[in-house]
């Protein structure tokens, strides 16, 4: 199956009142894993790469390696470009064929995120590209950007926002944050229920690792039609590695990596399917 856009398949999750999961990869053995994981569901999947990957000069890589998987796979896959603060590098995704891109302007003031998220979106748009954007920068280190502002996101912005800008998805910070939490996550499900309610494009949710199940499951039920998730999976591939290493065949360990987060993804999918 070719690509598919990001709004299509967050427009099957309206339907369904599930979330589609946008999982970041980084290596083929977990990409594998995670396919494996949502072809056995049946789920739509969104393969992000992000920032630290890109740093790590995988981007060209990664993304055909995407593409290829979206050729042989039973299930719409998105390929997805995370937390993009350039222009120039969405442009450049863009040619090499990635069908979603995130601008990324929570960190700055909220005049340069309205302007430039608009001119992202008629690039994107022209090219047949999704496009989403964020409001209220997400706590924690996000893919190497640390961020310290408080991440509830206002609401007088958000409507200010989506009067102007087309964009297909909407992150929120409700207090959410990337990497694994010290303690448990206080999300304000309020915020986002107000924001469901002025009309926002399918909303997303940063910083899926270690939300507990109820609260993933409360914040699919207001609306949430996409979670990300990264810190778990690595995590898992590491775990994977490690309870093989003492073997000398080389493919059992990578194998247990990928067993590791075809476990952990497919966990993530029952959950986001409301299953
Ligand atoms: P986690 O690493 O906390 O799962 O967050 C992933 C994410 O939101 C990527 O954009």
């Amino acid at each position: 199956m070719a690509l598919t856009d990001l709004k299509t398949v967050l427009d099957m999750a309206e339907q369904t009142k599930t979330a589609i999961p946008a999982f970041n990869i980084d290596s083929i053995p977990a990409t594998e894993g995670l396919m494996e994981a949502a072809e056995a569901a049946e789920c739509p999947v969104i393969l992000a790469i992000g920032q630290a990957a890109i740093k790590e000069g995988r981007m060209a890589y990664l993304a055909d390696l995407a593409r290829r998987v979206a050729e042989s796979s039973r299930v719409p896959v998105v390929l997805h470009l995370d937390h993009s603060s350039s222009y120039e590098q969405i442009v450049r995704a863009i040619g090499l064929g990635f069908s979603s891109v995130m601008y990324d302007g929570s960190h700055g003031a909220f005049e340069d995120n309205l302007r430039e998220s608009k001119n992202v979106v008629r690039t994107a748009h022209a090219a047949g590209v999704s496009v989403e954007c964020e409001l209220g920068a997400i706590l924690g280190v996000e893919d190497g950007m640390k961020h310290e502002r408080p991440n509830l996101v206002d609401l007088n912005e958000v409507r200010a926002f989506i009067a102007e800008v087309d964009c297909d998805a909407l992150a929120v910070g409700i207090g959410n944050a990337h990497g694994i939490y010290k303690s448990t996550p206080n999300l304000d499900f309020d915020r986002l229920q107000a924001c469901r309610d002025m009309g926002a494009p399918h909303l997303v949710l940063h910083g899926g690792s270690g939300i507990p199940e109820d609260m993933l499951r409360r914040a699919i039920t207001i609306g949430i039609r996409k979670i990300n998730v990264a810190t778990e999976l690595r995590l898992a591939y590491l775990e994977g590695l490690r309870s093989a290493i003492t073997s000398d065949d080389f493919y059992a360990v990578l194998r247990a990596a990928r067993e590791s987060v075809r476990a952990t993804a497919a966990d993530k999918i029952r959950i986001f399917q409301g299953r």
